[in-house]
């Protein structure tokens, strides 16, 4: 079989690993694929010299990669809601070719319009590494309980926010601090405000949404609500009760429609993501058939996010492909929200 030809754009941290992983388990991956995962380009403003990247034509413009580069599949590291990560990606769907994207705030804001795109023009749009980092929960909820109505869907879906109130809870240190050792270990995003204030676990949880109700995504019906108020206080005297300080993103659905919120939770000790700490994501769903199912792994970090672009390309490399959101775009169905935010 001929191999998969792989674009790459965007080599920061998930970008790196990313090369890293392919190099590293090359050998693996081509025999559980059946051919093998091939880099054809790859693209960032620098060369990074610190990569296994030899032989591979390098681009300093994603554009023009995303243009005239032959590839079956783009990925896009380069992050950011619009701009030349929506473009590239654009560009990539509209020749008919597919996408793995780590981006959530581009899918959140955008995912149906490209989930759109990648129906008409025969492409596939992979989304893994957009919520959880490494957990495989956009899988869990698109193949591994599609005979389940979801109830709920709740989970620490920021690993900065999770490192920040566990850290700050452990040391008694301050939270300024502690937010410049979650930046300088690669978690953070190039805004930290997006961690900080909710925002990150906002659009997380608003693909989470998408994909446990088969809604179109309304990031503007949720409501949200970060950590930066919460002190060392609040959380010693949330710990004296017996719970712990959580960000968390919660949506659950009734006859009434589907709430979803981002806040601060007290979580008592007894529920499994109390115990939840530094950079570790979880996510919790209640399936009627099932009942609850717990995941939680490395929410953030190079080699942890890589593993999820990376099983996206292996989905594309075996040609086993899902629609977008699991299923037809539109067959998503708007339900009235039960709450309202803005972001
Ligand atoms: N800034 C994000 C986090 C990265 O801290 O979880 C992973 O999406």
């Amino acid at each position: 079989k001929s191999p998969l030809k792989i674009a790459i754009a965007g080599l920061g941290t998930v970008g790196g690993g990313t090369v890293q992983l392919l190099h590293d388990q090359a050998d693996l991956l081509a025999s559980r694929a059946g051919r093998k995962l091939t880099l054809v380009g790859a693209a960032a403003l620098v060369k990074p010299s610190d990569l296994p990247l030899d032989g591979v034509p390098f681009f300093t413009d994603a554009r023009v990669m995303a243009k005239d580069c032959d590839y079956d599949v783009l990925v896009e590291l380069i992050g950011g809601a619009g701009g030349i990560a929506l473009d590239v990606v654009k560009t990539a769907l509209e020749r008919g070719r597919s996408v793995v994207t780590a981006n959530k705030a581009m899918i959140a804001h955008h995912g149906v319009e490209l989930a759109r795109i990648a129906e008409a023009k025969g492409g596939n749009m992979g989304f893994e590494a957009s919520v959880g980092g490494g957990i495989p929960i956009i899988k869990s909820l698109r193949e591994g309980l599609s005979g389940n109505a979801v109830g709920k869907v709740m989970g620490i879906l920021n690993g900065t926010c999770n490192y920040i109130l566990t850290t700050m809870r452990d040391s008694g240190r301050d939270f300024a601090d502690v937010l410049a050792e979650a930046q300088a270990l690669g978690y953070a995003e190039a805004d930290p405000t997006f961690d900080i204030d909710g925002i990150d676990t906002a659009h997380k949880l608003a693909i989470l949404v998408s994909l446990a109700f088969a809604m179109p995504i309304d990031l503007e019906a949720i409501a949200c609500e970060g950590i930066r108020h919460v002190s060392a206080l609040d959380i010693r005297y949330a710990d004296e009760l017996g719970y712990r300080i959580k960000l968390l993103g919660v949506a659950s659905r009734s006859e009434a429609g589907v709430e979803a919120r981002v806040y601060p939770a007290m979580v008592p000790l007894s529920f499994p993501l109390a115990h939840v700490s530094g950079p570790f994501n979880a996510i919790v769903t209640e399936g009627d058939f099932v009942g609850r199912t717990v995941l939680e792994g490395r929410g953030a970090g190079a080699r942890p996010t890589a593993s999820a672009v990376v099983a996206d390309l292996m989905d594309l490399a075996r040609g086993r492909v899902m629609p977008t959101f699991g299923v037809p775009v539109d067959s998503l169905m708007p339900l009235p929200a039960a709450s309202s935010g803005a972001h």
